[in-house]
């Protein structure tokens, strides 16, 4: 069986479960090799791609997932790769929001527009996410100042018994739930980007 090549210069970025590079081959794809084998967020994401494959296929937040391929740096998890236009990796969420600590209003206008159709297609969707970490959140920009969040990590739900994959009220109820936590972490993070009153609009109620 032949085995993919992955160098250094492929790395992406690394967080506490695995290492994303682009793929050798397709750069509209990267490969993640988790740090530990059968990892317990790999097991996660899996179960919720497998139970719920219709709705995350039709998906605009969540990236498509390739299945998995043997490399010189283990088994590897191939998924679509979140690029900009120019080519470049995406920003994620964190690292977008701090490139823009001190907004002018333009800019700010531009900023809560990404927020508020990310709020929509996140309520819209109920994608069932671990915890508010916006790093697993990329901002997407397909064409010149059009702007897309994505969600590269951390979905699904350890629980045993994952009634939110079953029942649409639960993924409702969930969803809202951890969608007022990133509001709330933004406001407290980045007050001059979703202030108060703004917090206000964008929470779901
Ligand atoms: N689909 C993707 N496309 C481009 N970059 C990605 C993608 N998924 C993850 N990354 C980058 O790799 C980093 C680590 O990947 P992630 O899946 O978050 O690993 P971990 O589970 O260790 O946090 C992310 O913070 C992000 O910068
Ligand atoms: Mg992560």
């Amino acid at each position: 069986m032949s085995v993919l090549t992955i160098n250094e210069e492929l790395f992406i970025g690394s967080g506490g479960h695995q290492a994303t590079y682009i793929h050798p081959i397709d750069p509209r794809k990267c490969i993640k090799i988790p740090h530990t084998q059968n990892d317990g967020d790999i097991r996660k994401e899996m179960r919720y791609r497998r139970i719920c494959a219709s709705k995350l296929e039709k998906s605009r937040l969540i990236t498509e997932f390739f299945g998995t391929v043997d490399t010189n740096l283990g088994l590897g998890y191939v998924f679509e790769r979140v690029f900009d236009y120019n080519g470049q990796t995406s920003l994620d969420m964190k690292k977008f929001l701090s490139k823009n600590r001190s907004p002018d209003t333009k800019t700010l206008q531009r900023l809560w527009t990404i927020l508020l159709n990310f709020k929509s297609d996140f309520l819209r969707e109920k994608i069932a996410i671990v915890d508010a970490d916006i790093e697993n959140f990329m901002v997407q920009e397909p064409s010149p100042n059009v702007f897309r969040v994505r969600i590269v990590d951390n979905i699904g739900t350890p629980v045993l018994i994952p009634l939110i994959y079953w029942f649409e009220f639960a993924a409702e109820w969930k969803s809202k739930r951890y969608w007022n936590k990133i509001v709330a972490w933004m406001a407290e993070n980045y007050p001059e980007i979703v202030p108060i009153e703004f917090a206000e609009q964008l929470e779901a109620k």
